[in-house]
């Protein structure tokens, strides 16, 4: 196992498979009344510079429900603000305790930091990656509908850090992935021409969102403007409306195709209140298995493989 999550790409199929057989085993354990006590004695720290409600409280209730506790630091409001040096920091803090839960702007600042620090560190958003989510979100694909290998899976909108993830995934789990995304707006083309050339199954890019999404069985969106763009939101709003997950365009999916979307929505611009509050929306799901999933990557992370 490696020592930090910061890219899905960094790990085997069998690394991956282990975080959600894990996570699946947790939240079955979690259901049934079992009180986990695999972090009792551990401490991490979350260190953010953007905001966040679901990621932090469930990496801290994740911690927490295993015995663990958190110290939650807001990048500003550290010495980091300051000015002082990613690699000073990241030596203090793995002093302290035994992970490093990191959301920022550059994914240079996590590397940096995992660099750096004696103790494992996490990937909690980065403007390239959101790989803790993407395992979140298949964790979900899963028990909704089994297999990932026979599925078609579609990505609609932006080509962000979502995007990036999901296709390093499906070019480390082996399954196919289309995404449709306007030009000038697609996944970093290193990451997808890497992902490309290691793929069994096809990893296609269109402009055509109806195309796309044909036959799908699962189908992910997420905000035009990612956070760090709020000065393109306007301009982003005319360039992304022929991409808006509504019923008509959700119309060309398979007839039990599930809408996958990270939260926060925008609802009626990148989804329709009318698809998010449907019965084909799993994002509450989505959401609650974020906990689960943190548990695994923080035991295994800490813990090292059970
Ligand atoms: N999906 C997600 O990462 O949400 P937060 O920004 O609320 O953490
Ligand atoms: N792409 C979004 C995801 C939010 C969870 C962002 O980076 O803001």
């Amino acid at each position: 196992m490696n020592t930090h999550l910061l890219a899905l790409q960094d790990f085997t199929r069998t690394q991956l498979q282990s975080f959600l057989d894990r996570a699946a085993v947790l939240k079955k354990e979690t259901q049934d009344g079992l009180r986990h006590q695999q972090l009792a004695g551990r401490k991490i720290c979350m260190l953010f510079e953007k905001p966040s409600t679901r990621t932090r409280v469930s990496f801290e209730a994740a911690m927490y429900e295993m015995g663990g506790q958190v110290i939650f630091m807001s990048a500003k409001e550290s010495q980091l603000g300051r000015g002082e040096p990613l690699k000073d920091t990241a030596r203090v803090l793995a002093r302290y305790v035994d992970a490093l839960v990191v959301r920022t702007f550059g994914q240079e600042v996590a590397e940096e930091l995992a660099h750096f620090s004696a103790v494992p560190v996490i990937n909690a958003l980065t403007d390239l990656h959101h790989p803790c989510q993407i395992l979140s979100d298949i964790m979900t694909v899963i028990e909704q509908k089994g297999d990932l290998s026979e599925l078609k899976i579609v990505w609609i909108g932006d080509g962000n850090n979502m995007a990036n993830s999901w296709v390093q995934a499906a070019s480390v789990l082996g399954f196919s992935l289309t995404l449709a995304c306007p030009t000038r707006y697609d996944p970093d083309p290193a990451i997808l021409r890497a992902a490309q050339q290691r793929a069994e199954k096809p990893i296609t890019l269109l402009r055509n969102p109806a195309e796309a999404i044909q036959n799908a069985d699962v189908v992910n969106v997420d905000v035009w403007a990612s956070m760090g763009q709020e000065d393109e939101a306007e301009k982003r709003l005319d360039v992304f409306q022929p991409y808006q997950l509504n019923q008509a365009l959700l119309e060309h999916a398979a007839p039990d195709a599930v809408v996958l979307h990270c939260l926060p929505a925008h609802r009626d611009e990148e989804i329709t209140e009318e698809v998010l509050e449907g019965s084909q929306c799993v994002a509450f799901d989505q959401a609650e298995n974020k906990m689960h999933m943190h548990k695994a990557i923080l035991e295994y992370l800490i813990n090292g493989m059970v």
